[in-house]
């Protein structure tokens, strides 16, 4: 009987992470480079991103501006993570926040969160996002 509620608890868990992207009318880009917007000095090398990786993530944790049919907006589109200043970096909407705030849905954040908890998750540490070339 406890068996039984398990497999269905596991099957239903696992429709959910594999059924959810589908529900979205937009495709995920396969892997890409990510680096500062146009016109930004760049001071570490630009990161690897894997949506393919990040399949059982909800694109609307990530993109949680996105109505999931509209085009999805860039990082740094305008009104959004905008500032590249050095001075601005801790403002949320710096662009450095995006990718490293304290928050589940910016790259470190979430890697650090799920870290403690013991979860198996991507890097935290800079030179693992940004490669020393
Ligand atoms: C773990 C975070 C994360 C998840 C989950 C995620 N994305 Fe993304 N996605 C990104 C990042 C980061 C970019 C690059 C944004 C940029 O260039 O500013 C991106 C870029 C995109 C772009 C290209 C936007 C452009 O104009 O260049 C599309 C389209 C997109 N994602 C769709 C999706 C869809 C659909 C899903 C769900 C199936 C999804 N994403 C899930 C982080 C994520
Ligand atoms: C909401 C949580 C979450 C966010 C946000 C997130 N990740 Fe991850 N990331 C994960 C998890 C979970 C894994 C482990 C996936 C696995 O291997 O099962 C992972 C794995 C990775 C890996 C190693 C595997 C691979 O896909 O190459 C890299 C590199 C990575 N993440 C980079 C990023 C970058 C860059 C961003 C921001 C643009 C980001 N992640 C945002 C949860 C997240
Ligand atoms: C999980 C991956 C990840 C980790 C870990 C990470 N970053 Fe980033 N970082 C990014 C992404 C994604 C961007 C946006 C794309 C870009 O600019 O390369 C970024 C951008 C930046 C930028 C702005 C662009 C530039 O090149 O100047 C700085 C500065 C930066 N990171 C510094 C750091 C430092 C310092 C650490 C360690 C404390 C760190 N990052 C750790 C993913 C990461």
């Amino acid at each position: 009987m406890k068996k039984t509620l398990l497999i269905c608890m596991v099957t239903a868990a696992l429709v959910c992470a594999f059924a959810l992207p589908t529900l979205y009318a937009v495709d995920a880009p396969g892997d890409m480079v990510l680096k500062a917007p146009a016109g930004a000095k760049m001071t570490k090398a630009p990161v690897d991103f894997s949506h393919k990786g990040h399949a059982a993530v909800d694109c609307a944790k990530c993109h949680h501006t996105w109505d999931g049919k509209a085009a999805v907006k860039k990082c740094s589109a305008e009104g959004c993570h905008v500032d590249t200043s050095k001075a601005g970096k801790k403002k949320p909407e710096s662009f450095y926040s995006a990718f490293h705030a304290k928050a589940d849905n910016s790259c470190v954040g979430c890697h650090k969160s799920m870290k403690k908890a013991k979860a198996k998750t991507g890097p935290t540490k800079c030179g693992d996002c940004h490669p020393k070339k």
